[in-house]
């Protein structure tokens, strides 16, 4: 266990320099996970804590303060695989705040800076603290031509081809008064729902999810193929600017108008306070919102209107002086981790939940844990029977923070992870990556032998995304396999003639009867014929989520095409075949590896020729350019009565459409069901055109 800190108070030179050479260090390589690897090992408030000590110290002794130290630097260097950009005026970070005589402190500083009379108000915008990550816009000319992550504040990546494909960044600026030259600052961030919906979308493709929304913008915008950032669902608000020789107004509210007229989107929860008071009233309006949002924020920020003044205020090392970043607590509790269990993914994927006495953070009971892996369990020393402190932030899944080591009941034993899948017995490894890494994620190897695998691929087979089988969801499923009735996926398509043998048959089974069983038989044969891209993805294959089927399904156009490629490229990695795979744009070797892997194993080929025999696999339908709605934006909103919103989406998409999750001033029709809410609003503000389901089956062409 940890020393206890020194109060800094206690702490006489020596011991000071040492602990902020150790401070020094913890934070650069906490700031390395964090910008560099989009994934940080400690949460947002220990890692401030530690910089709130290291800022204590140096005030203590700021004759130790040196280059190196964190208070000097933001960030951490850019990485290696982008561009650098330097940036004419560096992104620097706020100060924080944690308490409100930190806000009260802070409007006094500024005050004295100023010898403002006590009579004379200052203004002071306030607006949400968006948790993303920062990026700069260069517009010139009123075009975008450049686009830099903060790096370390001077130096950043570029980022541009991938700024390019984010629907809210304007690839030019409209309206009066646009500068020559300005650098648009702000951040990159994903919405609650849309990052539940693209975790859904990578596990079920067996690839990595993300721990938090930050975590997936950070790692959707840096990707080296701007296609992949194209499909990921990031947002952006601007809220400040860099170099901008020419700024169209004299006040910070001012400036962020004209953002909105030029078509930046701004976060309309910015208001203009004139006291402390109005600040704090603010702070816990939006305090109170913060889980209704629909995106994460970490607390407010304040910014002084007046330009004249934030220019006469300036900086102090990192931080303006006209700024404060006002963080919130994030909600925590305390309880007992009673248990841990372990479940057994598609891919075979041993992941750790942790069952908890449950308790109540911030409103909602919370009964289960992620525990990520076993490194974090063991890094965080997790035993059963431990009190833990658990932390939700947002609608974020619950996390466990630390235990409390005072109240581990004796006897306690670090958990040990199975080494054995606790399904089938089967050993459980941890592969080797390229550069001599270990996964960090523990898998069966008993493939299709092990039953829970089994059971997942097939919930994953007959999913939304893959065969939609009407009726024979996760729960059927489960029935079924348990029952014996379906080992592999083919046995669904033989189901109806093995029936009549079966003891006893379906419609005899507890909840079902002869009209149910007939729906699913049905539901069945109606999938009998199915394109090839929801059958390559249906397969379950590592890496193969619906994007790269559908490459896959353009770049080989048909099944016999497809499998012959597939086993002559598992054989041998110095063939044609394979040569041509990983030839096909957007697919690389650890995607072709997943394929060569799936294929080189003969129980995978031969499921699919049984699965073969039973089915009638389509090319992929040729997207058409010559429909009413090719070229267009849409977005369907509201409950759509006569589809589902994936039909409505595959359906506009076949037909050349673009389908967007939020409408801006982009979209060009509105689909609205009853119900529509907010983006029927936005719809008017923009002025799309909004029609309804009958009126778009007609404009298709199927009404
Ligand atoms: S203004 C001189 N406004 O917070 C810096 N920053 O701790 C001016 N952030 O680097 C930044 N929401 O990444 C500003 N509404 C907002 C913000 C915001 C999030 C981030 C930004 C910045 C960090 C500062």
């Amino acid at each position: 266990m940890a020393k206890k800190p020194i109060p800094v108070e206690e702490l006489n030179e020596e011991q000071a320099a040492a602990e902020l050479a150790r401070l020094a260090r913890e934070i650069a390589e906490h700031d390395r996970r964090y910008y560099q690897h989009d994934a940080p090992t400690i949460s947002d408030a220990a890692y401030d804590a530690l910089r709130q000590r290291s800022e204590a110290i140096e005030l203590r002794f700021p004759g130790l303060v040196g280059p190196e130290s964190p208070s000097q630097r933001v960030g951490a260097a850019p990485q290696e695989k982008f561009g650098k950009l330097k940036h004419a005026v560096p992104m620097l970070s706020l100060g924080n705040a944690f308490t409100e005589e930190d806000v009260s402190e802070f409007v006094g500083r500024i005050r004295r800076f100023l010898q403002l009379p006590a009579d004379q108000p200052v203004e002071i915008t306030a607006e949400p603290k968006i948790d993303g990550l920062s990026i700069s816009l260069r517009y010139e000319e009123g075009r975008l031509i450049q686009a830099a992550t903060r790096g370390d504040g001077y130096e950043g990546e570029n980022v541009t081809a991938n700024a390019r494909v984010v629907d809210d960044i304007p690839e030019r600026l409209k309206g009066t008064g646009v500068p020559s030259v300005i650098d648009v600052r702000g951040e990159i961030y994903m919405a609650h729902e849309d990052f539940a919906r693209l975790n859904e979308k990578q596990a079920e493709a067996g690839e990595k999810v993300f721990a938090n929304p930050r975590n997936a913008a950070a790692g959707s915008l840096r990707q080296l193929d701007p296609s992949i950032t194209a499909s990921r669902p990031l947002r952006f608000f601007a809220y400040a600017w860099g170099e901008a020789p020419e700024l169209p107004a004299k006040t910070q509210m001012g400036v962020i108008e004209k953002f909105k007229d030029w078509g930046l989107p701004v976060n309309k929860l910015m208001r203009l306070c004139n006291s402390v008071d109005e600040l704090l009233a603010y702070y816990h309006g939006i305090e109170e919102k913060r889980a209704s949002l629909g995106y994460d924020i970490d607390g407010v920020v304040y910014k002084v209107n007046r330009l004249d003044w934030q220019e006469r205020l300036g900086f102090v090392s990192r931080a303006p002086r006209w700024g404060l970043a006002h963080k919130f607590s994030a909600e925590k509790a305390m309880t007992i981790l009673e248990g841990i269990d372990i479940q057994v993914g598609r891919t075979g994927a041993l992941t750790p939940v942790a069952r908890l006495k449950p308790v109540t953070v911030g409103g909602v009971v919370v009964s289960n844990a992620t525990l990520h892996n076993e490194d974090e369990i063991a890094r965080k020393d997790i035993r059963i029977g431990d009190t833990v402190i658990l932390q939700r932030a947002g609608d974020v899944i619950p996390q466990i923070l630390a235990v409390v080591p005072e109240k581990r009941p004796r006897g306690a034993k670090p958990y040990e992870f199975p080494t054995l899948c606790p399904v089938c017995g089967s050993h459980a490894v941890r592969e080797e990556r390229e550069g001599g890494k270990t996964d960090a994620v523990r898998r069966c190897t008993g493939g299709l032998i092990c039953p829970a695998q089994r059971k997942e691929r097939l919930k994953h087979f007959v999913s939304r995304n893959a065969f939609d089988i009407e009726g024979m969801g996760d729960k059927v499923i489960e029935e079924f396999f348990d029952a014996g009735m379906i080992e592999g996926p083919h046995d669904i398509f033989t189901l109806e003639a093995r029936d009549r043998k079966l003891q006893p048959p379906l419609a005899q089974r507890e909840g079902w009867g002869e009209a149910s069983a007939r729906k699913l038989f049905d539901a069945i044969a109606a999938r009998r014929k199915i394109p090839l891209d929801r059958f390559i993805f249906a397969l379950g294959i590592r890496h193969i989520g619906e994007t790269n089927a559908r490459l896959l399904a353009r770049g080989y156009g048909t099944i016999d095409a497809f499998l012959a490629a597939m086993e002559t490229a598992a054989k041998d990695r110095s063939s044609e075949a394979w040569h041509e795979l990983t030839s096909l744009g957007g697919i690389g070797e650890i995607v072709a590896g997943g394929l060569a892997e799936f294929f080189g194993e003969p129980h995978n080929t031969r499921e699919v020729r049984k699965l073969l025999d039973e089915l009638e696999v389509v090319p992929l339908e040729a997207v058409s350019t010559s429909s009413p709605v090719s070229g267009k934006t849409v977005v369907f909103t509201g409950a759509l009565e006569k589809m589902t919103r994936e039909e409505a989406k595959t359906m506009a998409e076949r037909l050349g459409a673009k389908v967007a999750g939020s409408v801006s001033k982009k979209t060009d029709l509105v689909v609205a069901g009853p119900g529509a809410g907010s983006k029927l609003k936005d719809a008017q503000k923009y002025g799309v055109e909004v029609i309804d389901e009958d009126e778009w089956f007609k404009r298709v062409g199927k009404g």
